[in-house]
């Protein structure tokens, strides 16, 4: 494992807890993000697969997990971190979720209809997005979609001691070009590009971008 494979579950960690009760009055997002996940939604379930499995990877407490199993896909999670893995199962017991990291997933190639990465590509450097965006192509069956969620923007965001807990992690922001550069350059055929303004009442300092592409 990676040295910042391991600081980010070290970080998540350390803060589960605080992040699922801070982030429970969100639920899935706000109206955009909730539009965009029922078009995902709409994609997989009418795609060629007919709607296989969906990875949400780097699911934290499973907020979105369930969400997606409302709109009725079958859904499980995915993380690095034990104790996010821990929230996750306790608050939505009927869903599965497993450890492990989404740069070398225990998958078989084609064998998902969706993966979502919310906020979860947020602490892979640059220089890994090629492999990992590769990873995500292997991974899901000819047809089947993939979603992206992260903060727009190009200095990196540094969290320290967040919720009093002694660590601290680079949030890292990007335009959502490059990143559709790289999603084609991996193989992918881009389906849409959402972008919405930060919503500072809720203490947003940056723009949110989501991204979807589709295997060819
Ligand atoms: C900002 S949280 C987002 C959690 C969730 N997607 C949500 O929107 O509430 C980022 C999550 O991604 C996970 N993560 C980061 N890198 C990962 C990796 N390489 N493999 C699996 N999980 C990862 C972290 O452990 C953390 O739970």
């Amino acid at each position: 494992m990676t040295d910042y494979v391991a600081a980010t579950r070290v970080f998540y960690d350390a803060i589960a807890e605080d992040y699922s009760a801070h982030f429970r009055s969100v639920g899935a997002g706000r109206p955009l993000e909730r539009a965009v996940m029922a078009a995902f939604a709409e994609f997989v379930r009418s795609s060629a697969g007919g709607g296989g499995q969906v990875a949400d990877l780097g699911c934290g407490p499973g907020r979105v997990t369930a969400y997606l199993d409302s709109l009725g896909l079958s859904v499980f999670g995915l993380d690095l971190s034990a104790s996010m893995l821990a929230v996750a199962r306790r608050e939505n017991p009927g869903l599965r979720f497993e450890q492990g990291s989404m740069l070398e997933l225990d998958l078989a190639d084609g064998s998902l209809g969706g993966v979502v990465a919310w906020y979860s590509t947020i602490h892979t450097p640059d220089e890994r997005l090629p492999a990992l965006f590769g990873e995500f192509l292997r991974v899901l069956a000819p047809g089947g979609y993939l979603l992206l969620g992260f903060q727009v923007g190009d200095e990196p965001r540094h969290l320290d001691q967040p919720f009093g807990h002694p660590v601290s992690m680079d949030f890292l922001r990007r335009r959502p070009d490059p990143i559709a550069g790289l999603l084609t350059d991996a193989g992918f055929t881009l389906v849409s590009q959402t972008v919405r303004e930060a919503d500072e009442e809720v203490g947003e300092s940056s723009p949110q971008a989501f991204l979807m592409a589709r295997r060819p």
